[in-house]
């Protein structure tokens, strides 16, 4: 079968190439891959900075950001051909530890958790692949192609899922979120902000395009130049971009008993410099947490399929704006100025 695949820490690795079907050993379940969705990690992995293949292997099968349709499953196993579904990405560590021991596989504690596309295992960009039951999310019929969106919309929240219970620490009622960054993540965090309710405003570099229109039809306010100009000091800021400045200044801006929330990867090697001690002295004398957030496990699938399943279908299908077909997988992996997620079709 034809997969697109890396060899993990070599730039420009990347091939469509024929590979052997997928073994029983992923799981019972066989899945046809209608699409795979591209993000930055992938974009990582080509350029050669991430990523591990499977032990004893060379080439690395990747995408993590699934959408398949059930070809073959076993009796009793919850799946029966036809099903919609959606891949997890990461795997329990072997130990394992306390968090992987009870399903919190996203909170692994020693590092020897493995990751579908990312980390030793093989990812579903390939035209069909295995899977077990217990890491396969069945969609809601009605969600069809926006599906593949389910995965970051996983990590989305979990991240909301993790605010909430840092918030609990004491009274709180927040009004207004902050998030910087308009890509993929960006975006489906501001969807999952006014799910709840919230004074939602996104920050991003872009003044044209597709993004603007996105947050003001979410009902959010969209903003571009300086957080300082922006005016306001939110309650919660979901920080999406990984820009070294924008963590800093999120900070400065929040209001008391704020939360920031870093949801994205800085690329390091970036140096700016900060007055540790000022920030010290924001943080204590205004109760703030800033914490990270990486990856979910099933609870957050779960929760982000009916965060999707309310949201305007018009509206989510906008963050796909591009679909390539695998043989041009090369185009799919080459941002363009409009780009919010790009999505290789595997039916095309
Ligand atoms: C994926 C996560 C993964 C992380 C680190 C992200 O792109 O969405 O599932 O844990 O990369 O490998």
């Amino acid at each position: 079968m034809r997969a697109l695949t890396v060899i993990p820490g070599k730039a420009n690795s990347a091939a469509v190439v024929e590979m052997p079907e997928p073994p029983a050993s992923d799981g019972p379940i066989l899945v046809r891959t209608l699409a795979v969705g591209v993000c930055g990690t992938d974009a990582e992995i080509v350029s050669g900075q991430y990523g591990w293949p499977p032990r004893g292997e060379e080439r690395l099968i990747l995408g993590h950001e699934s959408l398949g349709e059930v070809e073959a499953a076993p009796a009793g196993s919850g799946f029966s051909a036809g099903d919609r579904v959606v891949g997890i990405v990461r795997r329990p560590d072997p130990v394992p530890c306390i968090a992987c021991g009870i399903g919190e596989w996203d909170m692994c504690r020693n590092g020897r958790y493995t990751e579908r596309g990312i980390k030793e295992r093989h990812g579903y960009a390939s035209e069909r692949f295995r899977i077990e039951p217990d890491f396969l999310v069945k969609l809601a019929p009605g969600l069809d192609a926006l599906g593949v969106l389910l995965e970051p919309a996983s990590v989305v929240a979990k991240a909301w899922e993790h605010i909430e219970r840092i918030g609990r620490r004491a009274r709180w009622e927040p009004a207004t979120v902050l998030v910087t960054g308009a890509g993929p993540i960006g975006l489906l965090a501001a969807l999952l902000g006014r799910q709840r309710g919230l004074d939602v405003h996104v920050l991003d570099r872009v003044t044209e395009g597709p993004k603007p229109q996105l947050v003001r039809n979410l009902g959010g306010t969209y903003h571009s130049g300086p957080m300082a100009g922006i005016g306001i000091h939110p309650d919660i800021v979901v920080e999406c971009t990984g820009a070294a400045s924008l963590v800093m200044d999120a900070t400065l801006q929040l209001a008391a008993d704020g939360i920031v929330c870093l949801a994205g990867v800085s690329s390091g090697g970036r140096r700016i410099s900060v007055d540790v001690g000022m920030l010290n002295r924001d943080m204590v004398l205004d109760n703030n947490v800033m914490f990270g957030t990486v990856n979910a496990n099933l609870r957050h699938y779960q929760a982000a399929a009916e965060a999707l399943a309310k949201a305007d279908q018009a509206w989510l299908g906008r963050l796909i704006s591009r679909r390539e077909p695998l043989g041009r997988w090369q185009r799919a992996l080459t941002r363009q100025p409009d780009d919010i997620k790009v999505v290789i079709d595997f039916t095309l």
